[in-house]
């Protein structure tokens, strides 16, 4: 029994109830986790603003429990099967949840291909969904409580999923440099302690490679199970979570990009040490980061870059003074190595 275990009084009726959850990127990547969704070491993430999941799902009361899912208005099989099996593993916790039939119809704002974390905004949006029907069957709850239970729950849909709830940076796993960090649920990390110039941010991401990804996160996370590097790994984060306390609060741009890349790095690099190995980068990955570098060399100006487990490169850059010529580079420059000149161009939202 935990404090999110759900009410048993409850009274259920047919309703449908609406939802929307952006996606968010790692700065500090969760790689590696244990049963039930604990995270093998703590994460930070920006919530994007742009990227959103739309979510409608009606609940029709006292039907045999069912699940339909439609992505933008096509029926999905295969993942009616995946919620499905969600919310059997979740009853405990909303204790109505298979005393009815569900439709559930979702869409994304950015495209399907681009490998920007749709699990993340999409368990995000349907946790969202699920705890305004518990706020209905079950008592009004508190607002925090509400959000920090959807944020419970969208974990156990996909960890990473949990980080959404949250605008601003969001931090999720247990550390000691985080106060009330929790492995269980993501907190946003706290406002005062982030200087000014990590407030307003861009993130551009480069679509070096569309289509399905060569290893799903499942797959990947199962991996640091026999990675001999993986403890290492799993201590570093830690370590770099007291680095990047210092560095949000004292504005240290250049360590911040320096830890920034070497998270991304660091992933790929565990994903190449597996068993077996996994190259995720492509050529163009690759060109884009080297040009990157070269450009930081040559005019000092902050552009930086992070990965998640696949080819396409989140550019990431502060929204100030600087932007027009970091973006006129991008253009010149990076979009050749996309694959249809696609780019995702998003803000981090606080
Ligand atoms: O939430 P999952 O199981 O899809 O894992 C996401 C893992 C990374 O995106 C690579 C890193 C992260 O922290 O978001």
């Amino acid at each position: 029994m935990n404090k999110f275990t759900g009410n048993k009084n409850y009274s259920i009726s047919t309703q449908t109830v609406v939802s929307s959850c952006p996606s968010n990127i790692a700065l500090i990547k969760y790689w590696g986790k244990y049963e039930r969704q604990i995270p093998a070491n703590p994460s930070i993430s920006y919530t994007l603003n742009n990227c959103k999941t739309n979510t409608s799902m009606e609940f029709v009361a006292d039907e045999k429990f069912s699940v339909q899912t439609f992505l933008s208005g096509n029926e999905e099989k295969k993942f009616a099967e995946k919620i499905e099996k969600y919310f059997r593993n979740i009853e405990e916790f909303l204790p109505w949840i298979l005393k009815g039939k569900y439709v559930i119809k979702t869409e994304n704002t950015f495209p399907h291909s681009s490998g920007i974390a749709s699990s993340a905004s999409g368990f995000g949006a349907i946790a969202k969904c699920l705890m305004e029907l518990d706020h209905q069957f079950s008592g009004a709850q508190d607002g925090d409580f509400k959000e920090r239970k959807a944020s419970f729950l969208a974990r156990l849909g996909s960890g990473s999923a949990c980080r959404s709830l949250y605008d601003g940076l969001v931090v999720w796993g247990r550390t000691k440099e985080v106060e009330d960090s929790s492995d269980l649920y993501a907190i946003q990390y706290p406002n005062d302690e982030i200087h000014e110039v990590f407030r307003h941010f861009n993130d551009w991401v480069l679509l070096i490679h569309e289509g399905e990804k060569s290893v799903s996160s499942t797959v990947g996370h199962g991996l640091m199970n026999t990675n001999p590097y993986a403890e290492r790994r799993f201590q570093e984060a830690h370590e770099n979570f007291a680095a990047l306390k210092m560095i949000l609060k004292n504005g240290d741009m250049t360590n911040f990009i320096k830890l920034v890349e070497h998270e991304a790095l660091t992933l790929h690099a565990m994903m190449m040490m597996s068993d077996p190995a996994f190259i995720l980068m492509k050529t163009g990955t690759l060109a884009v980061i080297n040009k990157i570098w070269d450009f930081r060399k040559d005019t000092g100006l902050p552009l930086f870059f992070t990965l998640d487990a696949g080819a396409n490169v989140h550019l990431l850059f502060p929204a100030d003074k600087d932007e027009d010529q970091i973006k006129e580079f991008i253009v010149k420059e990076l979009l050749q190595f996309t694959q249809n000149n696609g780019v995702v161009k998003d803000v981090m939202r606080f």
